[in-house]
Formats: C-alpha cells, structure tokens, sequence
C-alpha cells in the first residue's frame, strides 16, 4: 500500500483521497484554507457529495488534513494534483494554483510521482517536467491522470471508472499509477503525457456537444411538432449512438463543461485553428438558457411585476453547486425584465449570488402568488409540482418545466398551461384572465 500526499480539499481532492483511502492507501489531504481543513478534521465534509462524509467516517485511519505541504508530502510515493484551474480573463486556464504546489515539492527518496487531476491544457505536463528538471527535482516521476468525476455520484465514478487514464513520459512511473488503483475494475488507457490531457478536454468537449445537439433537436420538435422525448430515446438506442448525454433541457453548467469547452477552443485558437463546432455549442447553450425568458414571454407578455419561482438552482440535482448553474443566468435575465423572482432549492444557497432573489423555504412559498412556475433543476420534490395545492396557490398556472420532468398530459389535467423542452406546449389561450398587476414600487437592487 502506498502513502500519498493530496494538493487540494475540493470536489476532485476529497473524492480522490477519500476513495484512494477506501483501497487501503494512507493519505494527507492538504489545503491552504484553514477553515476547510478544521472542518474536515472535525468530520464535516465542506460539500454536499452523497456518501462522502460516510466514506471519509470510515477511512479515517488512513485519512489526515493539513495545512502544512511538508506534512502531506512526508515519506509519500504519490503528490495528487487536484486544485481548481478557474478561466483567466483571456479565458485560458489559471495555473497559477498547481506552479504554487509544484514549488512545494522538495526531493524525496525512492521515486516519487507528481499526478495530474486538474485539468490542464495539452503541453502543461511538458513545461512541469521541465520545472521539475530545471529545481533539481529529477527524482521526481510525472503522469497526467485526469478526473471523469461527476457531482453526485463521483464516489461511484471513482470506484467503478468507466477508464483509466493514464499517460506519462517513463513506462515504470505510468506502471506505478496503475498499480495504484489495484482494486478497480477498468480498463486502463496509457498514454503519452500530452494525449492524456487531450482525451480529458475532448470528452468534456464531446459531451456538451450531445447536450447542445439534442437542445437544438428539441427546439426544432417544438416548431414541427415532434416530441423530443421520444426523438431522444429512438436516436439513443441506436448503440452507435447511446442514449446519456441526450436530455435536453435549459443548457448545461457546472463547473467543468462550460470551462473545459472554452480551454479546448482558446488552446485551439492559441494553436493556429479555429475549432468551429465548439463555438456553435457554447452559444447554443448561452441561447437554451435564454429561451426559458422567451417562453415565459409568450404567455406572460412583458415581465414587469410578474412573480417567477425558480425552483431549483443547482445546476443538476444532486448537489448544491451554483458554478455556473442556468438557474443565474435565467434569474438574472428575469430581473433585468423587471419580473420578481423567488427561488426554491433543496440545498443550493444562492442569497449571496442573486441578492435581488427572494430565495424561499419551501416550494409552497416560492409558488404561492407566481404567475409561472419554472423548473430548473430536476430535484424530486418536483415531480409532484402540478397539484391542485399549486393550482389553487398561483396566480397564474402556468408551468416552464425546464427539464421535461412532468407528464404533460397529467400537468394540463391538473388545470395547468404547460411547457417544457421540445413538446408540444399548451394552446397560447389556455392561460386564464389575470389583473393586471401593479409594477413594484421599490427599485430593483442592484446584483
Ligand atoms: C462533468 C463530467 O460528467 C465529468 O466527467 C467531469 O469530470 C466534470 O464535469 P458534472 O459537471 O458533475 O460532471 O455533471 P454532469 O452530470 O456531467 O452534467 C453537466 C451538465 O450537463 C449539467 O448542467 C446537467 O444538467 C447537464 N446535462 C447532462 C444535460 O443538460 N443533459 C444531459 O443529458 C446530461
């Protein structure tokens, strides 16, 4: 069993040390913010990941936080990269996080390997090896080994990986990863260092190019009258094709789609090439989260001092991350409309995100006085939004189900107007006669 040292507590950091732990490796996670780390030690997990905290409960024997570099660097055999890379202002990605823990490394003896888990550009592993020469840290062994993590089932993707990857510049240190993960069943890609960071962006370039494929494919349903659902699971079971990453809906976000397509176009941009398709799914998903305002357009009319509840902000169900959610992109567009807007979500804390949002306990309170209903993410409390309880409690019944998670039928039998992604949407004149509504009074705060 090997001992490794981990850069970084976030979502990657944590699963990865958590499971590494799990497989009966001894791990230090170090971070440099004190509190997340007093946090940790004290058996709290500073994020909402299922299973985490119960997996970190019962490894940790194996499993310590520090603050100290030294500390989690001592006698390992392994140093885990796995600090954010945020989009500079250029777009490209900051690095500046992974060159602070290179210069921590000191050496070592035996050979130790640096692993790469954030995501990087294509050449990054080139210019560390170099840096790691040129500070007389040779010793030192390199293998770029990206992270396939989705929020919300991150543990399981970790322990039952669909591939390792796994590419370095020496045979024996890419043979020392690999026999790091003894106990996972998977096929195992090695590579060189550069194509292993290129697999990493490319699929998640590829995957966000089905969403924005069947995004467009549902906004083509609604004009000619085809009903996505079905479109998505006849194309989908083609095996050629495959039916994940087929669910249309207000766009993607998260914190790694929308950055990683953008770090795949500038690097080929900053290479001499114009990735064109990329350019095509980023605005198509800009345009799908807009889309939302446009239909509640359509049946409201001008959005001046009409109540829109949001419900959900996450950017998907199963946790409680707003990097880049829709729900900020379509609560900002809303307010800038004028309309006022209460949000609901299980666990998302958006207060000091949208402070012009009045975010509500319960669904209940988002709904009661609205004059739509907008389902942004597909949280299960949701399933049952079109009751009469809702009915009774809007003003106007109207529904925007972002992510198709309502029978149309059973929401229109219910007395609702209903829309979602790429069905065919309620006749216009369904929605009843309302009042029309005195414009707020107070100014709109400024986001
Ligand atoms: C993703 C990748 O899946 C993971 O491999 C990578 O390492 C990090 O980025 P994550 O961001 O956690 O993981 O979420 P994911 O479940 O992949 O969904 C990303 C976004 O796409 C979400 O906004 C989701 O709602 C959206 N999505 C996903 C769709 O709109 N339709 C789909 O069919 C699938």
């Amino acid at each position: 069993m090997s001992r490794i040292g981990i850069f970084g507590a976030g979502y990657a950091g944590l699963v990865t040390g958590a499971c590494f732990a799990e497989l009966g490796h001894t791990v230090s996670i170090r971070d440099i913010v004190p509190e997340k780390i007093d946090a940790l030690a004290a058996g709290c997990v500073p994020h909402f990941e299922p299973n985490l905290g119960e997996l970190v409960e019962r490894n940790r024997e194996r499993l310590s936080f520090t603050l100290d570099a030294g500390e989690a660097l001592e006698g390992c055999d392994f140093a885990f990269i796995c600090v954010d890379t945020p989009p500079t202002y250029s777009g490209d990605a900051d690095l500046s996080r992974v060159w602070t823990v290179i210069e921590e490394l000191k050496p070592l003896e035996g050979r130790p390997v640096l692993v790469m888990k954030s995501t990087v550009p294509v050449g990054t592993g080139e210019k560390v090896r170099s840096a790691l020469d040129a500070r007389g840290l040779e010793s030192w062994g390199y293998a770029s080994n990206p992270e396939f993590l989705a929020e919300g089932t991150a543990i399981k993707d970790f322990l039952e990986p669909d591939r390792v990857v796994i590419g370095a510049f020496e045979e024996s240190d890419a043979a020392a990863v690999e026999e790091l993960h003894g106990g996972i069943e998977a096929p195992v890609v090695r590579t060189d260092v550069a194509s292993a960071e290129m697999i990493k962006l490319a699929s998640n370039a590829f995957l966000p190019t089905r969403i924005s494929f069947i995004n467009e494919i549902a906004n083509v349903c609604e004009l000619v009258g085809a009903d996505v659902e079905a479109v998505a699971r006849g194309v989908g079971l083609d095996s050629r094709i495959g039916t994940r990453y087929l669910r249309p809906g207000i766009g993607y976000g998260g914190s790694c789609f929308p950055k990683d397509i953008s770090f795949l176009k500038l690097l080929a941009g900053n290479s001499g090439y114009h990735f064109q398709l990329l350019n095509a799914v980023i605005e198509v998903n800009e345009l799908q989260k807009r889309r939302v305002v446009t239909k509640l357009q359509k049946h409201l009319g001008n959005l001046r001092g009409k109540s829109i509840a949001l419900l959900g902000l996450a950017f998907k169900a199963g946790t409680d991350d707003m990097r880049d959610a829709p729900s900020l992109v379509i609560a900002s567009r809303l307010l800038a409309e004028g309309a006022e807007v209460r949000t609901w979500d299980p666990v998302a804390d958006a207060r000091g995100l949208l402070r012009s949002a009045r975010q509500c306990d319960t669904i209940s309170e988002a709904v009661t006085g609205a004059d739509a209903a907008v389902i942004v993410t597909e949280w299960d409390e949701l399933r049952s939004l079109a009751s009469p309880e809702t009915r009774a409690a809007m003003r106007n019944p109207l529904i925007i189900d972002g992510r198709n998670l309502l029978d149309p039928a059973e929401a229109k039998a219910a007395g609702f107007v209903y829309e979602g992604i790429g069905r065919a949407a309620s006749p216009l004149d369904a929605l009843p006669e309302t009042p029309e509504r005195e414009p707020e009074t107070s100014p709109a705060r400024k986001e």
